[in-house]
């Protein structure tokens, strides 16, 4: 397929990220289809796209012509039949779960044309683990997006073992087209890229806390004032939920068994005391003020 050629997108999931990945792909010129099994996200979804579109063109981001183009090319649907019939490219930003990802694929396999690119937005399901529920393993790909999509710019491509060299030169085309900045793995990694180097930071900075190196609020200025960060791992880790992290690593540690994966002992005592962060009003700050 050559790139001209790619003209109809389908979405499937219209959640917190595929309804945004499916307005900026309409933005950017393409007659978009996002379908979703959930009626309620459907329609709080079109809502979302009947908010937004205005307040761009307010802010003179957009002009009324595109904010026009934009409403027309975009459509919600609770079939994913229509969504995907004519598509040259899908991109999946459905829940979380394995074996849901695995059938969605075999019935896009069936549905779309032969030619379609098959990209899931998964954080961490690798797309080895889905294509072959397809007959087009060649053309299953990671597409990466970040949270919120219609914001943040980079897009992590990976090229898993069985994707063809053709589907990533797309998929990198696709997300240039879309006003994204796409990076290129060159092979299938647990946590890809971004959410890997984050990783090895926060366990660092952690590891400075425990040790009694630093306090909370100085590796975090050293991160702001020092690499240009725009907010230091702590605060982060304040915005996105200590409860997820003490998971996260819960979870890890179960798989690998080594010690240096758990939770370190400053994370448990805030979990234990409920502590997750801006939501609950502490976390390693005080938002109670
Ligand atoms: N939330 C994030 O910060 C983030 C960031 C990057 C990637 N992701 C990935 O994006 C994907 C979606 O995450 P989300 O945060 O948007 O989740 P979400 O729960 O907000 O949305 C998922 C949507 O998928 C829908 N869905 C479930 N089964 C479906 C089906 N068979 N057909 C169509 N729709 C179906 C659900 O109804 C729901 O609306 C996940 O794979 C996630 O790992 C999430």
């Amino acid at each position: 397929m050559n790139f001209e050629e790619i003209k109809n997108i389908c979405v499937v999931g219209a959640g917190n990220m595929g309804h945004q990945i499916a307005l900026q792909a309409a933005i950017c010129g393409y007659k978009v289809k996002c379908s979703d099994i959930s009626k309620e996200t459907l329609e709080k979804a079109d809502k979302f796209v009947d908010d937004y579109l205005p307040g761009r063109v307010k802010k003179e981001r957009l002009t009324q012509e595109q904010a026009d183009q934009a409403r027309a090319n975009i459509r919600f649907t609770d079939s994913l039949q229509e969504a995907a019939e004519d598509a040259d490219f899908v991109i999946e930003a459905a829940t979380e779960v394995l074996e849901l990802k695995r059938k969605i694929y075999a019935d896009l396999d069936q549905i779309a044309p032969k030619h379609a690119i098959l990209a899931t937005n998964s954080s961490a399901i690798v797309s080895s683990k889905i294509a072959d529920a397809t007959s087009r393993q060649d053309k299953v790909v990671n597409m990466h997006f970040f949270n919120p999509a219609l914001v943040m710019k980079l897009v992590e491509v990976v090229k898993g073992p069985h994707v063809s060299k053709e589907t990533a030169d797309l998929t990198m085309k696709l997300c240039e087209k879309m006003k994204k900045v796409p990076v290129l793995l060159k092979k299938e990694v647990d946590g890809f890229l971004l959410n890997r180097i984050f990783a090895a930071i926060t366990k660092e900075a952690m590891w400075l806390l425990e040790s009694g190196v630093a306090e909370v609020e100085d590796i975090d200025n050293a991160c702001i004032y020092g690499a240009g960060h725009p907010m230091g791992p702590f605060r982060l880790n304040d915005l996105t939920g200590l409860d997820l992290s003490y998971i996260m690593k819960m979870e890890k540690f179960r798989e690998s068994g080594d010690f240096a994966d758990l939770p370190t002992p400053r994370l448990v005592e805030h979990y234990i005391k409920g502590e997750y962060g801006e939501k609950t009003g502490k976390g390693w700050y005080d938002y109670s003020k």
